[in-house]
């Protein structure tokens, strides 16, 4: 947003008693506080041609507001093609509506004035081939290479693209979609999929549970179901089909470990999607249907705490929900947490521990590098696309927070008060301050004397890490610092470092601390022992990519080109072109990989990586 939009925005709160009481999202222009949808139908055709869904968005209203008031939807890059607008006598009627400027970060304020309090408004619309939350692939671009694929990715204000709605997290809605698509194709929404539905191209969904928008979620394609227990299963292109259940079998042990710790499993089904590899993140929460990148199918299971991650959500996130994107550290810290509890639970203490390790490390990593202001929990986005302040900082420093609670109070009391967290703020959305009340409550004063209000206060407001953060410890890396440093020193050959029994996150402690003025020779041996350099696992060759990158160790160059042209996901591509983008040769090979891969990213790994490359 233009400064000066954002402070008149800014006064016009002050000047209205109403809205900053509360109003806490700067990312809507939605008058949630006067009127507040609460159901929303949507019957869309997909139109893979013209890479559009088309069709009506009918909304359901619930006044909060006395008085008669316009309502303010977000779109973004929409044809709108008329509104109307129900009377409590269920009468429609068309209404005028107004859509204003395209904002960069907001998109467009879409006004409807019917002039009565309505009951409902239909939207008749049409995405765009620019919709930000889709990504329209071919079938070349597919693994089955016969039929097209398109998914939806909302989080964090992308609903708006490809549905006029209230496109906050402090507004919750209940969904209903009738989904026409071509008869070969399946569609799938984060709602009540029945694994039996007969494939004919017309399909519908519902789902019950009051959920924000950004969990409102479809894909569709060449898609098969296998079960993998009476309430989990796995959707996806029939050549990954099996490989991804035997990744995942774990699922259900993971709900079981999750429901003994932080309360029954409240949404039904839990089934997973295996989308492309271009999907821009390792997974997405949708409820009742995650989304998760195929980058983490490895053969052994190494991976799967991001299944732990996207399930946690299921409590953390998708019930009690972040109400503003500044309070993104309650979705993500809370769910890293749960995650590596049920971690611990299905696969150990070590394996949990070793995890804690290798994203504390990392964090400290991010940290140096990210603008102070950036390694707030309660961050300040700054008129920002919440995309581009992403960061590890809400994930791990929030775990880390309440690790350190966790050891301070002891397990037993910390879990009951998750437990009870969870349980009282079930389907409903709360900010930092609430929490920090609830917490000061139900902990701080509960035990006292056990941490401080200006403790709690430093982890949540103040920048870095406080120099009481949990250090977590884990054997089997200390022994790897230690058998890098006799290699280094030349006390051990290669052949005596034991990595026969290594897990994967042995080989990325041990890759990750090698140092980065490690002789070419020295990669060179590594690589010819281990064959890093064509890892079939992404999280090893990332790491070996960017440590071979800043050692000039050229090697790697013709497989990591395959791999960026390959996958999609942020988090394992973008590092290796921002450390590309720092020498102008380094530059100039990723300007011409980046050709051949561009077309097949996400129109947001595109955003991310155009920007890393710009002149
Ligand atoms: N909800 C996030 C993905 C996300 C966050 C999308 C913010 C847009 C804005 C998802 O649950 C997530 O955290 N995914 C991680 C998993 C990892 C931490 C195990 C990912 O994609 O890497
Ligand atoms: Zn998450």
């Amino acid at each position: 947003m233009k400064f000066f939009a954002r402070l008149a925005a800014l006064l016009a709160a002050f000047a209205t008693p109403s809205l900053w009481a509360q109003v806490n999202d700067a990312y809507t222009y939605a008058n949630y506080d006067q009127v507040k949808i609460k159901h929303v139908y949507l019957d869309l055709a997909v139109d893979f041609d013209e890479k559009s869904l088309k069709g009506f968005a009918e909304l359901s209203l619930n006044w909060l507001s006395d008085s008669v008031q316009p309502i303010y939807l977000d779109t973004r890059d929409l044809v709108i093609h008329k509104v109307q607008a129900q009377k409590a006598n269920g009468q429609w009627r068309k209404v005028s509506f107004q859509l204003a400027e395209r904002d960069d970060v907001l998109g467009s304020k879409l006004t409807v004035k019917p002039g009565f309090k309505a009951e409902k408004l239909r939207v008749y619309y049409n995405s765009t081939e620019k919709a930000s939350g889709l990504q329209w692939l071919t079938p070349q671009q597919t693994a089955g290479k016969k039929k097209p694929f398109m998914f939806s990715q909302n989080q964090a204000i992308h609903a708006r693209s490809w549905i006029p709605i209230q496109d906050t997290p402090s507004v919750r809605v209940t969904y209903t979609a009738r989904i026409k698509t071509d008869s070969d194709v399946l569609a799938v929404m984060s709602a009540n999929n029945t694994p039996d539905t007969a494939r004919d191209g017309d399909y519908f969904f519902s789902m019950p549970q009051a959920i924000p928008p950004y969990l409102i979620a479809i894909g569709v394609g060449d898609l098969e179901f296998k079960a993998m227990s009476d309430i989990t299963g796995v959707y996806a292109e029939k050549s990954v089909l099996d490989s991804a259940v035997a990744e995942f079998n774990d699922t259900q042990a993971m709900i079981d470990a999750s429901e003994k710790l932080f309360g029954a499993y409240r949404w039904g089904r839990y089934d997973l999607l295996i989308l492309p590899p271009s999907f821009p993140f390792g997974g997405m929460e949708n409820p009742r249907l995650s989304f998760i990148t195929p980058t983490v199918i490895a053969g052994d299971k190494s991976l799967v705490n991001l299944i732990a991650h996207e399930l946690a959500h299921s409590w953390s996130g998708n019930l009690v929900t972040n109400e503003s994107w500044r309070d993104l550290w309650l979705n993500e810290g809370f769910t890293s947490y749960v995650e590596n509890r049920i971690m611990e639970e299905v696969f150990g203490r070590d394996r949990a521990v070793m995890e804690q390790a290798l994203d504390a490390q990392g964090l400290n990593f991010e940290i140096a590098e990210l603008s102070p202001g950036d390694t707030q929990l309660y961050i300040d986005l700054a008129g920002r696309d919440p995309d581009d302040a992403f960061s590890g900082v809400p994930y791990t420093k929030g775990q880390l927070f309440l690790i350190y609670l966790e050891q301070k109070f002891g397990r037993q009391r910390f879990d009951e008060f998750i437990l009870n967290y969870f349980d009282s703020h079930a389907f409903e959305s709360l900010g930092t301050a609430n929490f920090v009340k609830y917490l000061k409550k139900e902990l701080l004063q509960k035990y006292p004397g056990i941490v401080s209000d200006a403790e709690v206060n430093e982890w949540i407001y103040e920048q870095g890490l406080p120099a009481f953060v949990p250090k977590p410890s884990s054997d089997a890396f200390k022994n790897i610092d230690t058998q890098i440093n006799q290699l280094l020193s030349d006390e051990i050959t290669l052949a005596q470092v034991p990595t026969a029994n290594w897990t994967l996150h042995e080989w990325l402690h041990f890759i990750n601390n090698l140092p980065l003025n490690i002789s070419l020779e020295r990669m060179a041996s590594l690589d010819k022992a281990f064959n890093l350099t064509h890892s079939q696992n992404a999280e090893i060759a990332h790491a070996w990519y960017l440590l071979s990158l800043k050692a000039g160790y050229d090697k790697v160059y013709s497989a990591m080109s395959d791999y960026l042209v390959g996958i999609g996901r942020r988090k394992l591509i973008v590092p290796l072109y921002k450390v590309l983008a720092e020498s102008e040769q380094g530059k100039a090979w990723a300007k011409k990989v980046y050709l051949q891969a561009r077309p097949g990213y996400h129109p947001l790994a595109q955003g991310t990586v155009d920007a890393i490359l710009k002149d």
